[in-house]
């Protein structure tokens, strides 16, 4: 299970990490990666998509506009914060196909085979038991139908590589984020596993997505995010591993290896 904080369960610290990104609907970053998955997921007029972990609503609301009157989209979010994004951007877009849901991803109680589309973007390693997720969601699945998810290279900068590989000589842990979806190998073995009959990874450069000033924010919601599991409680060796980042993420050698590294997935998986 990904990091834990004493007293305060992982669900909660999750809850409150999203509550707390009041900026997050204006991220480009996000809004660019949500495009190109909604390229991917491609929701078609009529069908029903439930948006796990909807967030602001990136994917949610251009899915409910793809599906149509005939269509129907679930967004379901963790996060009281971001759906309360998600409710403005909705009633801004005049839709209402759209049903926004707090609930938890891990255990929804939708009707089985009653969607046609399930998405999750840029959120499966949130999930505390991924495998048992994936299981579910194969559930709601009609037969026949999709799931679409993104994730990173297991040592993508995305993902914290060069945070992983600076903490050690701090004494500090990170957790292997994302390490179940690491590789397209390893996507396609877990969904195998969990019931999927067939399942494409399209395999991006990063930099399509991540430049170099991101850099810095993955180690600002790396310090943050209960994701990291970085324990908070010495503050004098994170101040000396945030300086070590921050000097290293200008080094030609990252820099070099961010251009080169080819770690953004989009996986499309089949019921
Ligand atoms: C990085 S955001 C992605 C949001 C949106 N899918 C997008 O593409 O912009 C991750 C989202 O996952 C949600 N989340 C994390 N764990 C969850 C869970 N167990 N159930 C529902 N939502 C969850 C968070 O609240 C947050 O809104």
């Amino acid at each position: 299970m990904p990091g834990t904080r004493m007293h305060v369960p992982y669900k909660a610290r999750v809850a409150e990490f999203f509550d707390a990104r009041s900026g997050y609907g204006r991220s480009e970053l996000h809004a660019r990666m949500a495009e190109r998955f909604l390229d991917l997921a491609a929701p078609q007029p009529g069908e029903r998509v439930l948006d796990i972990a909807t967030g602001t609503g990136f994917v949610a609301i251009p899915a409910a506009r793809l599906v149509g009157d005939g269509g129907q989209v679930v967004g379901v979010d963790i996060s009281e914060g971001m759906l309360a994004q998600a409710a403005a951007a909705l009633a801004e877009s005049g839709l209402d196909n759209l049903d926004l849901r707090l609930a938890d991803a891990e255990d929804l109680d939708f009707p089985a085979a009653s969607f046609d589309l399930v998405t999750c973007c840029n959120a499966l390693p949130y999930m505390a038991d991924v495998s048992a997720a994936l299981r579910r969601w194969h559930a709601l699945l009609r037969p026949g139908g999709r799931l679409v998810f993104n994730c990173w290279a297991g040592n993508s900068h995305a993902t914290g590589h060069l945070l992983r590989s600076l903490a050690g000589t701090q004494g500090i842990y990170v957790s292997p984020v994302g390490h179940d979806t690491g590789t397209p190998e390893r996507c396609h073995a877990l969904l195998a596993e969990t019931g999927y009959s067939r399942s494409d990874v399209i395999v991006e450069p990063t930099s399509n997505y991540l430049s170099a000033e991101h850099l810095n924010d993955v180690l600002a919601s790396a310090l943050k995010s209960p994701l990291f599991g970085i324990a908070a409680d010495d503050a004098i060796r994170i101040e000396a591993l945030r300086n070590e980042y921050l000097e290293a993420a200008r080094s030609t050698e990252v820099l070099e290896s961010l251009e080169r590294e080819v770690g953004a997935y989009f996986v499309v998986a089949y019921r």
